[in-house]
């Protein structure tokens, strides 16, 4: 299965902070926003992975995240000229996915529960195994802004809408999404919205005609948060703050979960801590290596 980071888009909810910088690059608390969904997928076990940015900021990313050789993985890079959709993604990434299967998280989606790691490799098994489409629910006071599914009693998808004024239900549908190789045709037919993007949504929808589209909800222990306002990226950042100093554990630290999956070996660690290890973070990191016991 392969990854698709998609960090182009406007960010125009974000400006003054966006005009001369992706959102994705933003600090949420202590790390780039763009750490967090690019853990999400290590963390699933998916080690070749793409990411798509706007042409202004690609050298950026470029110098951020490398080659991804240094945690383990493999990463590419493409660009998006004009934010045109979500669903834009699998056409810019039709060469990199090839027949394969694919995960598509946004840049700017953070995950945190307990069972994230289990949840990933589950559905990236499975999907792979089985075909078809995988989306997640996640229960919200007010869903509007999202894409939101109508789901009964026994997970069945009752109807799928984008940013709908008045939702069907409380569930929206978080920004992680799992696709067979039948996505980069679908995304080819589909026409833009009144929007003129390309939906999401409307790639979910002809799965869910074809009877091939399944929900897990996300349960209430779990935080979804998309830092895309600032008041979002306030409180991801508060959010991610407190549970890191309370738990003395990062949270989207790439050097972590490749060292904890075996991407990396301790010598590999080792040496990406050296020129950073007077750092707060490079201590953590030395910390990993020291204390084998520390809470996985
Ligand atoms: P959005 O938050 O929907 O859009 P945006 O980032 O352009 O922000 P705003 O609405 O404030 O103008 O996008 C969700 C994620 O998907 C985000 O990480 C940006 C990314 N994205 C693209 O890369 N290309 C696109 O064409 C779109 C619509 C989004």
């Amino acid at each position: 299965m392969k990854g698709i980071v998609l960090a182009g888009g406007t960010g125009s909810r974000l400006y003054p902070l966006t005009l001369s910088l992706s959102k994705q690059l933003l600090p949420v608390y202590d790390k780039p926003m763009i750490y967090y969904p690019l853990t999400t997928l290590m963390l699933g076990g998916i080690r070749d992975i793409l990411i798509i940015t706007t042409i202004h900021d690609a050298p950026l990313f470029r110098n951020l995240l490398k080659d991804g050789s240094q945690w383990g993985i493999s990463i590419s890079y493409a660009e998006q000229a004009n934010p045109k959709g979500i669903a834009e993604a699998f056409i810019i990434g039709r060469s990199f996915i090839g027949d394969d299967s694919v995960c598509l998280i946004l840049g700017d989606n953070i995950f945190y529960s307990e069972g994230l790691t289990g949840l990933m490799e589950r559905s990236s098994k499975l999907l792979t195994l089985q075909g078809g489409a995988k989306i997640f629910g996640y229960y919200m006071k007010n869903p509007k802004q999202y894409g939101v599914a109508e789901i009964d009693d026994n997970n069945n998808i009752l109807s799928l809408e984008e940013k709908p004024k008045k939702p069907k239900s409380n569930y929206a549908v978080p920004g992680l999404y799992f696709y067979d190789n039948q996505v980069i045709n679908i995304a080819s037919q589909i026409k833009p919205s009144i929007n003129g993007e390309i939906e999401i949504t409307d790639i979910n929808k002809i799965y869910l005609k074809k009877k091939q589209l399944s929900v897990e909800i996300l349960g209430r222990g779990a935080a979804w948060m998309d830092a895309g306002t600032h008041s979002s990226l306030l409180q991801a950042g508060s959010f991610i703050q407190t549970i890191e100093e309370r738990q003395g554990l990062k949270i989207g630290c790439p050097e972590e979960v490749a060292y904890r999956k075996k991407f990396i070996t301790k010598n590999q660690l080792m040496d990406l801590v050296k020129p950073i290890k007077k750092t707060a973070y490079g201590r953590y990191l030395l910390d990993l290596i020291n204390i084998k016991s520390m809470q996985s």
